[in-house]
């Protein structure tokens, strides 16, 4: 995959580990705890200006995110409800093709390498969004954000007010429709569907013990997104979770044909990258961050497969 959007989990090398993930409207308290918490100086460097909380208008915009081609990423610590946000980037659209950012690490966070994580997750997720130009304004004096975005091929042009510099990059185009089969071979992710697809198969043409196997295997699949994203609700395990429901639904003789939909699913996700089941389950309310309605609903299963999850593709 290019680009994954359910939390990701990261250790520093301090030792210390975060969890990346897209922000939601519940997590308004804690960016305004964390905006509160950063030095003046952080603060001026990422505002701009004196500033020391968030607006409501600022929060609403930060955590609702509406278009689902743009993003506010959010490094926490800590799990539940004590975590805390350490760092957060965003880009919004200034037209169709090109994006602005910005991006704060709280200092007692800083130098442990999460700018260039946040940053780099959040170009990969614009990229596969179709933005073609990201560009930023930064303190001429702010040597840390000018170093970090000439590491990342940023260019750097002075603005039209001496105290500030523009940082842009152009994004490479991205394909379209799904990533090709000998890239998607590369992930876990395509084999895990493809041995479901064959024991589910092998099940539905008279095998007695595949459906436990195919259930258990499924099983196993969830516990592993679990382990490795450190977060009970990780995408691909709420997907996995929604697969075992209908496998369990299924052994019910009325809803036995809901293997068979089953199977030719997961035969479109192996073949197309198309996951329906994914994109159903990107929909439920903690997955999704606007209101539900006909045209998210639409956009959600006609748009062509993305270069990430379905997740990152529809939120
Ligand atoms: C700029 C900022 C985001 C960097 O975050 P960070 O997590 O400390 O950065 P990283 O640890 O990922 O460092 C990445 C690179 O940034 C540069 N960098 C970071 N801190 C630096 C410093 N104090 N001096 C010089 N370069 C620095 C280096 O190139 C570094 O790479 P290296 O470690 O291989 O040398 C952080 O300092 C910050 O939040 N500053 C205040 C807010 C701000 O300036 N935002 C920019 C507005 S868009």
């Amino acid at each position: 995959m290019l680009a994954t959007f359910s939390p990701h989990r990261a250790r520093l090398p301090d030792g210390r580990a975060v969890v990346i993930r897209p922000a939601r409207p519940a997590d308004a308290a804690a960016v305004q705890a964390f905006v509160r918490w950063l030095s003046p100086l952080a603060r001026r460097r990422r505002f701009l200006g004196a500033l020391r909380e968030l607006s409501p208008a600022q929060l609403d915009r930060l955590t609702r995110v509406e278009d689902p081609r743009e993003l506010t990423l959010l490094a926490l610590a800590g799990d539940g409800a004590d975590a805390t946000v350490v760092a957060m980037a965003q880009y919004a659209l200034d037209d169709p093709s090109s994006a602005e950012f910005a991006l704060v690490v709280a200092d007692a966070w800083q130098g442990q390498g999460l700018g260039v994580r946040l940053l780099e997750r959040m170009l990969a997720r614009a990229t596969a969004a179709g933005v073609r130009k990201m560009g930023g304004i930064v303190l001429a004096d702010n040597a840390p954000m000018r170093a970090l975005a000439r590491r990342l091929g940023f260019d750097s042009a002075p603005d039209r007010d001496p105290l500030l510099v523009r940082v842009e990059k152009d994004l490479p185009a991205r394909a379209p429709g799904a990533a090709p089969l000998a890239l998607r071979v590369r992930s876990l992710r395509w084999w895990y569907w493809l041995a479901t697809a064959l024991l589910l198969a092998a099940a539905l043409l008279g095998w007695p013990a595949g459906l436990p196997v195919t259930m258990g295997f499924v099983a196993v699949q969830a516990a592993h997104y679990v382990a490795r994203e450190g977060a009970l609700h990780a995408f691909p395990a709420q997907t996995r979770v929604a697969f075992l429901g209908l496998l369990a639904a299924g052994t019910w003789p009325p809803l036995a044909f809901l293997h068979w939909l089953q199977l030719a699913g997961t035969c479109a996700s192996v073949a197309f990258d198309y996951c329906l089941l994914a994109r159903a389950v990107s929909l439920l309310p903690w997955n999704r961050t606007g209101p539900f309605g006909l045209r998210r609903a639409w956009r959600t299963f006609a748009s062509p497969p993305l270069r990430g999850s379905a997740l990152g593709a529809v939120r």
